[in-house]
């Protein structure tokens, strides 16, 4: 490839070599001195300029900007190593349990494991409010842990804890932690967030958590079907680790991206092995249409977390901040979006830029959002403007 970049320049510059470069002229042996000679004449200039200059200054470049550079990378080193052990996975309403455990190859247990969701929670209250409804049917413990601090290290408020009366329906199985920031400036987000996640860990065994116990580490956004959950407590034998593979939708239920989510992820516990970790950790992957992955909230919220978890220069201009602009955007088809998301949602996706199509089918949505459609409408399909809160 190098060797034909540098041909046709060579071609392009240099009247002389363009015979000889063209391959149509003398012998084989001939042909081929000419073409490296062809070749170093533009690598002499290039490659020395290149060395010269070019290489320093890159070093200088990672060097101030290690950081920035290790997040334009992210999208690549995040994405799934090859290959996956992709399982079938079989659902319907009304299929006995007996028979789905069958169906995939697993044993019926005479009473279910004992379920785990653990989350870092962020400010998504509406989010959580419909994962905890999904999942509660099935769910022994819910495991909360929020921070005074953002994984950029920006002050927070305690989202959570100020609306925590909105979860009373939970309160008899939660497990709430909080922990302070660090506030370290001009620190890798990750640091803090891996500093989270130690603590949820701790939060965990605090709950009661013990070996075979089966434990949900996904976001917030990030909801499994209520029936998959079911599904893995009362079958023996499933595997240790599970992707699941979720629906990915951009804001709104109405702008689905594509179907290759596959961070969330469901362990069956061990004590000392076990890590709440938000990255792939083994290979099985349940091809499942089991749940959704929704960045969805209001404009506010949206706001804040573009501040919060993307690369403030990236976002200098206030005027991409402008709540009008932002609503507009996005309910046009989040379009100029996928830049800014690129940063918070692009772990789960290669988002394509440009906009995406609105979606009209909000089956297999989670139950308790179309239950309470009045008051989630802005999530679901043809309701996308709505008042900033
Ligand atoms: C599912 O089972 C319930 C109760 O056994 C029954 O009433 C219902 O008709 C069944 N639904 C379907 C689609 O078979
Ligand atoms: C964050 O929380 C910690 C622990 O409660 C507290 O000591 C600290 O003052 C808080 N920081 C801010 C900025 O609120």
């Amino acid at each position: 490839m190098e060797a034909a970049g540098y041909y046709s320049n060579c071609k392009k510059n240099d009247g002389i070599c363009e015979g000889i470069c063209d391959g149509e002229h003398g012998s084989k042996a001939v042909l081929s001195m000419s073409r490296l000679k062809c070749a170093l004449r533009g690598f002499d200039l290039r490659a020395l300029l290149f060395l010269l200059i070019g290489l320093p200054i890159i070093i200088f470049v990672i060097y101030v900007h290690g950081q920035k550079v290790t997040y334009f990378l992210r999208p690549i080193w995040e994405k799934p190593p090859e290959p996956f052990t992709v399982l079938p996975h079989y659902y319907s309403e009304n299929v006995s349990m007996a028979n789905q455990c069958k169906l995939h190859g697993w044993k019926v247990r005479e009473t279910p494991r004992r379920v785990f969701d653990a989350v870092l929670f962020s400010n998504e209250l509406d989010i959580l409010d419909i994962r905890w409804h999904e999942l509660g049917p099935y769910v022994t413990e819910f495991v909360l842990l929020e921070s005074n601090s953002t994984f950029t290290g920006l002050e927070k408020k305690l989202h959570f804890k100020e609306n925590r009366q909105k979860f009373e329906f939970a309160e008899s199985r939660l497990t709430y932690g909080m922990i302070g920031g660090r506030f370290v400036k001009g620190e890798n987000p990750f640091v803090e967030e891996s500093y989270q996640r130690v603590a949820l860990d701790q939060l965990l065994k605090i709950a009661g958590i013990t070996d075979d116990d089966l434990l949900i580490m996904s976001d917030v956004d990030e909801i499994p079907s209520g029936h998959t959950i079911n599904l893995l407590r009362w079958c023996d034998d499933t595997p240790e680790i599970l992707h699941l593979q979720l629906k990915n939708y951009l804001y709104s239920f109405e702008f689905f991206l594509d179907d290759k989510s596959w961070r969330a992820s469901i362990h069956r516990y061990r004590a000392g092995t076990t890590r709440y970790a938000h990255y792939r950790k083994q290979m099985s992957f349940w091809q499942t249409q089991g749940g959704t992955a929704a960045s969805a909230f209001g404009i506010n919220d949206f706001i804040f977390k573009m501040k919060a978890y993307s690369h403030v220069d990236r976002i200098r201009f206030s005027y991409f901040l402008n709540p009008k602009r932002i609503q507009h955007v996005i309910c046009k088809g989040p379009i100029s979006l996928t830049c800014f998301l690129k940063s918070t949602r692009s772990r789960r996706s290669s988002s394509p830029l440009g906009p995406i199509p609105s979606t009209f089918s909000a089956v297999h949505l989670p139950a308790y959002l179309l239950e309470k459609a009045d008051q989630y409408r802005y999530l679901l399909p043809g309701n996308c403007m709505r008042e900033s809160d």
